[in-house]
C-alpha cells in the first residue's frame, strides 16, 4: 500500500473538510464530531506547512488570514447595491402594488417574501466557482474590500459546490449578495465572556457584526463568530437567474446559507399572512430581524420596473413596529402590593413601542433603580419584545437634567407612606411593610374591601377579619372567596349558623358593582366618588386597568397624582396577581351605566341632619341615580340640601355660586322617595 501523494491527500482533505463545514454550518446536520474535524484540519495544516505550494485559496486553513496592511481597498460594484423603501402596514403594501400596476398594466405579479436580517450587506464574488472577493455595500456604487475578514466566516464557502443543474454558476463570475449577522446565541456567549473578564458588554449583534467586519486584524475577526445569509445571486447574463425563488434554490445548491422561510405568493393576502405569522414568530429566529423583504418574483419584471433614487420599484422592506423607544420618566411611584412589598413604578410620557402606547413600567426594586441609576426627569430607553411587558433598558445619561439627583428609595417610601414602617430583610432586594404592620395592613385592606361603601359584607367586620387573618385563612382580599364553612367553623368566634351566614354573604358578592369593587381595592387617592366616576368612564375593570394617564385625567376629579397612583397600582405585579386570583375564583365586577340616571350631571351636598335617613344612605341614593354626592359646596354643586338651619358662610357661598337650596322634602321627591 503506498501512501497517497501530499497533493492528493491535501485535495481530499480540503474537499472533506469543506463538506463537513457545509453540513455543520449550512445544513446544521454534522455527520462527524468536532474532534474528528479538528484532527483532519490539523493534518491538512501540517501538509500545507511542509508544502506551502499546496496552499489553495479555498483551503479551510485560509479562513484565518494575515493582517491587512492599512485600511480597506475601495471596490466598484458591478451593479449598484440598492436599499429598499420601507412600508409599515397593509395599506402601504397595497399602495406599492397599485404603483407597480400603473407601470405594468394588466400584468400579474408573483410575490417573493423573505425575512429581513438585521446585519450589514456584503457581496461575495466567485470566479470560476472560487471565492475571490468580498465587498461591503459602501455608498451603493463603491464598497470596501473586506475579503480577508469574510474568509474567516465559517459558512461562507471558499468554493461553490458543484451540483448538476447549477454548474454554469461555476463558470465565470458569480456574485452572491447577502447579510453578515451575528447569531443571537453567539452574541450572548460573547457578552458573557466579556462580563466574566470584566470587559464592557457589546450593545447589539448588528453593531458588533459591523464593527468586526471592519477590523484590520482578521485573527480578531476569526474570534468573533460571524454568519452570512445570502439573499441574491447575480450573473452577467441576468436570464440565467429567472426568478428570485430560482436564485434561492441555486444558492442552497451552491453551498450558501439562506433563509429557508422565504416563500412565493400569488396574492397580497398570502403576503400579509406571511407578515402576520412572522410578526409573532420572529423572536424565535436565530438572528435579529426588523421586518420582511417583499419583492416581485420574476426578475425580468423586477428589472423592467426600474429604480427611483436608491430604491428599486419592485421591492419593499416591511418594517415591524420598533420595539425600543425613548421617553421621559415623569415620576417614580411606589406601590404597596397585597404582600406588603414595595414596588417602584416608573411613569413615562406616553410613547409608542411595538405598536402600543406605553406609559409605565415596573422598576422591580431599589437595586434595579440603583443599577440603572434611573431618576425622575431622565430620558430612558424602553424596550418591549412581543407580548412581554415593557422594561427600562437604560438611561440616556447625556440627556439628564442638570439638577437631577439619584432616586432615594427610602426617603420616597417615607414620603409616600408616612404611616407605615418598612424593612428590607437581609439577602432580599424588596422592601416590605415591617413586622406587625404587615398583618395589620392586611387586616385593614380586607376590612376596607368588605366595608359598607365597598363590597358591603356586614358580617365581615374588624373582629372577624382579625380572626380569619390570624388563623392564616386569609392572606389577601381574594382569599375570602375561598373560605369554606368548615374552615370558618373551626374558629372560636363562629358556630354553625354564623359560619354559614358569613360564607353565604361572601358568595353573594361574586358579582360586585364595579365601583364598589374598585373602591374596595384600596388604591391610594381613590375614594367612593372617584371609583364611581372611573367606573362610569371606563365601564369595566379591564379597561380601567389598561387606562393611560391622559385618559384617566379626563375623568372628573382625577388629576395627575390620582392618575399616577392608579397606573402604579395596576402596574404592580402583586396587584396583577391579585386581580387574576379574583378572576380565577369567579369574582366578576359588573357595571351598570348610571350616567343616564335621573340625577345624572347633578351634584349634591347635604348640610345638617336629615330626619328620614342617614347621610350614607342619602349618598347611596344619589349615586344610584347617577348623581354625585359631594362633601363640600363647590362651584359645580347643583343642590344644597338643608337638613335644619344653614350656616351663614355656606349660605353665602351657595348664593354666590347660584346653587339651589332645597329642603328634605324636596330632596326626597328628587330621589323618588
Ligand atoms: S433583498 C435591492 N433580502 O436589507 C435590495 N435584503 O434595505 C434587495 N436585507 O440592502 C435586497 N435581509 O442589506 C434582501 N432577506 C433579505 C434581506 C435583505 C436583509 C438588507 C439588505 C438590503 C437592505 C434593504
Amino acid at each position: 500500500m503506498t501512501a497517497s501523494q501530499p497533493s492528493e491527500r491535501a485535495a481530499e482533505l480540503r474537499q472533506l473538510l469543506s463538506n463537513y463545514s457545509y453540513e455543520y454550518h449550512v445544513l446544521d446536520q454534522p455527520s462527524i464530531s468536532d474532534a474528528v474535524y479538528d484532527s483532519l484540519f490539523g493534518e491538512l495544516k501540517r501538509i500545507e506547512a511542509a508544502h506551502p505550494e499546496l496552499i489553495m485559496a479555498d483551503s479551510p486553513t485560509q479562513r484565518v488570514g494575515s493582517a491587512l496592511a492599512g485600511g480597506f481597498k475601495k471596490v466598484r460594484h458591478s451593479s449598484r447595491m440598492l436599499s429598499l423603501n420601507d412600508v409599515f402596514d397593509r395599506q402601504d403594501v397595497e399602495d406599492w402594488v397599485v404603483r407597480m400596476d400603473k407601470l405594468l398594466p394588466g400584468r400579474k405579479h408573483e410575490f417573493f417574501a423573505d425575512i429581513k436580517m438585521d446585519g450589514l450587506a456584503c457581496a461575495l464574488i466567485y470566479e470560476d466557482g472560487l471565492f475571490v472577493q468580498a465587498v461591503t455595500r459602501g455608498d451603493s456604487f463603491v464598497g470596501e474590500d473586506v475579503t480577508a475578514n469574510v474568509r474567516t466566516i465559517k459558512n461562507v464557502p471558499l468554493s461553490l459546490r458543484r451540483v448538476a443543474d447549477y454548474e454554469l454558476f461555476l463558470r465565470g463570475r458569480t456574485e452572491v449578495r447577502g447579510e453578515i449577522v451575528m447569531l443571537k446565541k453567539d452574541f450572548a456567549k460573547l457578552n458573557e465572556q466579556q462580563k466574566a473578564s470584566g470587559k464592557p458588554e457589546f450593545a447589539n449583534p448588528r453593531n458588533l457584526a459591523a464593527g468586526t467586519i471592519r477590523q484590520l486584524d482578521p485573527k480578531l475577526v476569526a474570534e468573533r463568530p460571524l454568519h452570512f445569509r445570502a439573499y441574491d445571486l447575480q450573473r452577467d447574463n441576468p436570464a440565467e437567474v429567472p426568478t428570485n425563488m430560482f436564485a434561492y434554490g441555486a444558492l442552497t445548491a451552491l453551498g450558501l446559507t439562506r433563509n429557508q422561510q422565504a416563500s412565493v405568493f400569488d396574492s397580497l393576502n398570502g403576503v400579509m399572512k406571511f407578515v402576520d405569522t412572522w410578526d409573532q414568530k420572529r423572536h424565535d429566529l436565530p438572528f435579529n430581524t426588523d421586518g420582511l423583504v417583499i419583492k416581485i418574483n420574476d426578475r425580468a419584471q423586477f428589472a423592467e420596473l426600474g429604480i427611483v433614487g436608491k430604491q428599486p420599484r419592485a421591492a419593499v422592506a416591511y418594517k415591524y413596529a420598533a420595539e425600543q423607544a425613548t421617553t421621559i420618566v415623569r415620576d417614580i411611584v411606589i406601590s404597596i402590593g397585597r404582600t406588603g412589598a414595595a414596588t417602584p413604578v416608573a411613569v413615562f410620557e406616553p410613547t409608542v413601542v411595538a405598536g402600543t402606547t406605553v406609559q409605565h413600567a415596573s422598576l422591580h426594586n431599589a437595586d434595579e433603580i440603583a443599577r440603572l441609576d434611573v431618576r425622575i426627569g431622565d430620558t430612558v430607553v424602553i424596550f418591549k419584545a412581543g407580548d412581554i411587558i415593557p422594561q427600562v433598558e437604560s438611561v440616556v445619561s447625556e440627556l439628564r437634567p442638570k439638577d437631577s439627583h439619584p432616586f432615594d428609595f427610602e426617603v420616597t417610601l417615607k414620603h409616600q407612606y408616612p404611616e407605615l414602617k418598612f424593612e428590607r430583610p437581609s439577602g432580599e432586594v424588596v422592601y416590605r411593610v415591617k413586622g406587625a404592620t404587615g398583618p395589620l395592613l392586611l387586616k385593614k385592606a380586607v376590612e376596607h374591601f368588605a366595608s359598607k361603601a365597598a363590597l358591603d359584607i356586614d358580617t365581615l367586620g374588624e373582629k372577624n377579619v382579625g380572626a380569619l387573618v390570624d388563623a392564616g385563612l386569609v392572606s389577601d382580599m381574594a382569599d375570602i372567596y375561598r373560605l369554606t364553612k368548615d374552615q370558618v367553623m373551626e374558629l372560636e368566634r363562629f358556630a354553625d349558623i354564623s359560619a354559614g351566614k358569613l360564607v353565604d354573604a361572601i358568595a353573594e358578592r361574586k358579582r360586585p358593582q364595579l365601583e364598589r369593587f374598585v373602591y374596595g381595592l384600596g388604591i391610594r387617592h381613590v375614594g367612593v366618588q372617584t371609583a364611581i366616576d372611573l367606573s362610569n368612564h371606563f365601564g369595566s375593570l379591564e379597561k380601567l386597568a389598561a387606562a393611560q394617564i391622559d385618559e384617566l385625567e379626563e375623568v372628573d376629579g382625577v388629576g395627575e397624582v390620582v392618575a399616577e397612583s392608579i397606573v402604579a397600582w395596576f402596574a404592580d405585579p402583586d396587584n396583577e396577581e391579585l386581580l387574576k386570583k379574583f378572576a380565577d375564583l369567579g369574582v366578576k365586577p359588573t357595571h351598570e351605566d348610571r350616567s343616564r340616571g335621573a340625577l345624572a350631571g347633578q351634584n349634591f351636598v347635604i348640610t345638617g341632619t336629615l330626619q328620614s335617613m342617614g347621610r350614607d344612605i342619602a349618598a347611596e341614593k344619589v349615586r344610584s341615580l347617577g348623581g354625585v354626592f359631594q362633601s363640600a359646596v363647590a362651584k359645580d354643586t347643583t343642590y344644597l340640601v338643608a337638613g335644619g338651619k344653614i350656616g351663614e358662610s355656606k349660605l353665602q357661598k351657595a348664593t354666590e355660586y347660584g346653587i339651589k337650596i332645597i329642603n328634605e322634602a324636596e330632596f326626597l321627591k328628587l330621589i323618588g322617595e
